[in-house]
């Protein structure tokens, strides 16, 4: 029966042309084969046909590990899901109306058809460790200049927002817009979402990067809009410097205000749409927004800052390689990301029962927030996007905390153990966050335990959800 099951779906693609919905193909448990050790996890790839890119880089990869991953369960679990993004989130990818040379990509972040300027970036970042250089619009190389092209427009045509509309040229259908009350103002026809995420524009400057430091391909970067885009990001870090308050007490004009209705606190900005206030001059910049997309409760966002800082230095690497950089650009963002990480280390650190840490987000008025949450830029991840070196002593502090039930968001149960945030809420763990403790440690046992969690916590479907219910194997939130 399973087997006349995937028969069916054969004739569906062949004879019919449409691929199946793949948020219903992925709660299915009835694609053969199965592995074959305990959890007879299924394969859950799109046949060839329904993929929606075909890399030979990534399918080379899935080959060469064949062999060398042992356990057939996780040997599964990569199979399925380290291709996902090529098999499922390329929603389009062709060139701009007005130039055939700009290549542009866009990549869905799962279940919307929107393109988010954070997730987009790590999606691709997965597949780093691959990307050679290349001109052949099927290589990786091309997939990537494409994001970093679409980003760019994104970011020039409206810098708060962080989530976006498939561009004009793909003929895509466009999402319905959120209906919030922003400043500055936005167009629907190019926005999906307005939250302004200090991350967001830290992610256009590690995608950047992270294709930069791969191929030394210096010229794509003089090409199209990626300076100007540079630009723009600048100009938000320093206007959402702004204090709550200017010096003789007026309350400053916001460059960026939030409100929507809605029945959950963290969607909305408290002061309408001001959030709370801010000191001066503590040097940090401020976000309304986490990478959760819920709302800071203190908007010096400490992680935020942290992989802003982080990339601007390496993307000044970018700008100096230039042939023609506008005068002062790269030394501009040098001395930001230097002025930053004095800021992080002044008004950042604070003490608490496990001595020094970084806290989540503060004020400048000394409230802070200690928590952390399971999205990246997180606190447990400052190591792994190479803020701080994983030996510091702060970080190994943090790290303990954020690890233990002091951290508010510490869901712990006999299914997972992990953190988790309030975007799902209290007493669910996030994969996410055990894959981040993976890239963060060198202890064998807490890598294999965590490895070992990742592997139970499939509910039998095969792939890493977002979040799991600590007591419940079978609550969890998105299955892919
Ligand atoms: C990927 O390759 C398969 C054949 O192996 C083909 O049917 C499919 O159209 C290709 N997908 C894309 C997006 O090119
Ligand atoms: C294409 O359009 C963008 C956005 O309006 C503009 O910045 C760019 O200069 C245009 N490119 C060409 C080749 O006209
Ligand atoms: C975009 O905004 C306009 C004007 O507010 C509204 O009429 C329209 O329905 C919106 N479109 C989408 C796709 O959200
Ligand atoms: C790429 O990044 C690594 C790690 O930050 C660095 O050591 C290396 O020099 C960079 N390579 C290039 C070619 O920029
Ligand atoms: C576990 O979660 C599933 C899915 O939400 C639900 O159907 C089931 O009743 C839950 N089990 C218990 C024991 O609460």
């Amino acid at each position: 029966m399973l087997f006349l099951l995937s028969l069916g779906l054969w004739a569906t693609v062949v004879f019919g042309q449409t691929c199946p919905d793949y948020n219903e193909y992925s709660q299915q448990r009835n694609h053969p084969p199965f592995s074959s050790g305990r959890f007879r996890l299924p394969a859950q790839r799109p046949i060839p046909a329904c993929r929606t890119f075909n890399s030979s880089e990534v399918e080379d990869t899935l080959q060469r590990l064949k062999g060398k991953v042992s356990d057939p369960d996780l040997y599964r679990l990569f199979e399925n899901t380290y291709p996902n993004t090529l098999d499922t989130a390329i929603k389009w990818k062709g060139v701009a109306a007005n130039n055939s040379e700009e290549e542009l990509t866009f990549v869905i972040t799962g279940d919307i058809n929107a393109m988010w300027l954070r997730d987009s970036a790590n999606q691709m970042q997965s597949y780093l460790p691959l990307l050679k250089p290349s001109d052949s619009p099927t290589s990786l190389a091309s997939l990537w200049r494409g994001v970093i092209n679409l980003q760019a427009r994104y970011v020039n045509t409206s810098p708060y927002c962080n989530s976006f509309q498939p561009p004009p040229e793909s003929k895509l259908k466009r999402e319905e817009g959120t209906g919030d009350k922003v400043f500055p103002k936005y167009s629907n026809d190019t926005v999906f979402e307005c939250k302004y995420e200090l991350d967001s524009l830290a992610a256009f400057l590690e995608v950047s990067d992270n294709y930069y430091n791969a191929t030394q391909d210096s010229a794509f970067f003089e090409k199209f809009q990626w300076v100007a885009a540079v630009q723009s990001v600048l100009k938000v870090a320093k206007d959402m410097m702004t204090p709550t308050y200017a010096d003789d007490g007026r309350v400053n004009e916001s460059p960026y205000s939030f409100t929507r209705q809605t029945d959950r606190a963290s969607e909305t900005l408290l002061n309408d749409g001001l959030g709370s206030p801010v000191l001066g001059g503590t040097g940090l910049i401020r976000s309304a927004f986490r990478p959760s997309d819920d709302s800071t409760i203190f908007q010096l966002f400490i992680p935020a800052n942290m992989m802003f800082s982080r990339y601007l230095e390496s993307a000044a690497n970018i700008v100096a390689a230039l042939r023609s950089p506008p005068a002062g650009l790269e030394q501009e963002m040098r001395d930001m990301a230097a002025s930053l990480r004095r800021a992080i280390t002044s008004y950042g650190i604070v003490d608490s029962q496990n001595g020094r840490i970084f806290a989540y987000e503060v004020d400048g008025y000394g409230s802070r927030n200690i928590m952390d949450d399971a999205n990246i830029p997180s606190l447990l991840s400052s190591a792994f996007f190479g803020y701080v070196d994983r030996t510091d002593e702060v970080y190994q502090n943090t790290r303990r905390l954020v690890l233990s039930s002091l951290n508010p968001y510490w869901a712990k149960g006999p299914v997972i153990s992990s953190v988790g945030g309030p975007h799902v809420g209290p007493g669910k763990g996030w994969p996410m966050a055990l894959i981040v403790r993976i890239f963060t440690s060198d202890d064998e046992q807490e890598i294999v335990a965590a490895l070992q969690t990742l592997l139970s916590t499939t509910d039998g479907l095969g792939l890493i959800h977002e979040s799991i219910n600590a007591f419940n194997v079978s609550d969890w939130t998105r299955q892919w």
